[in-house]
């Protein structure tokens, strides 16, 4: 961290960076503009199927009938200095978590988090909406909003 315990980067982490992550992305980086804060906000995957292409056009879709920009987004893979240069690295389901922790250093490991933690549900994991319909992609922006606005109240007590 660099002042006090007040993160100012936030990564965005799910396998493929093309549905889940870079929505987090997008709608994080909206409302955080909205709320004042300035932040540095980046996504990426824990696997490298689709390194170089934009966000899921299903994705974008959804996201952009709310609202929400992808412009500029393109898919990358968790590269090993995320670790260090990312004060919250926030995953989108538990597969993911336990992928990070796995591929870092421990001394990072309380930087790992699952997303949903901020979204005051019952649900664990943002589901993978890569092989389904509409309504599971409606679904991950829903938790996905609720999640940001919970991670900018966290981020405003502090
Ligand atoms: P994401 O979804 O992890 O939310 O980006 C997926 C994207 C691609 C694949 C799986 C999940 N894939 O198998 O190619």
């Amino acid at each position: 961290m660099t002042n006090s315990t007040l993160p100012v980067s936030v990564l965005f982490v799910c396998l493929g960076n093309i549905c889940r992550s870079p929505t987090a992305e997008a709608v994080f980086r909206q409302k955080a503009e909205q709320a004042g804060l300035t932040l540095t906000i980046d996504s990426a995957g824990t696997h490298g199927y689709h390194i170089g292409s934009p966000p899921d056009k299903r994705s974008q879709a959804t996201a952009e009938a709310r609202g929400y920009s992808f412009k500029g987004l393109k898919c990358r893979r968790v590269a090993e200095d995320d670790f260090e240069k990312f004060d919250l690295i926030l995953a989108m389901d538990s597969d993911n978590l336990k992928n990070l922790r796995g591929m870092s250093d421990p001394g990072h490991h309380h930087k790992i988090k699952l997303f949903l933690d901020y979204a005051g549900y019952q649900h664990e994991d943002v589901p993978d909406p890569y092989y389904g319909g509409k309504k599971g992609f409606e679904l991950v922006l829903d938790l996905i909003e609720s999640a940001s606005d919970g991670l900018i109240t966290s981020l405003q007590s502090r």
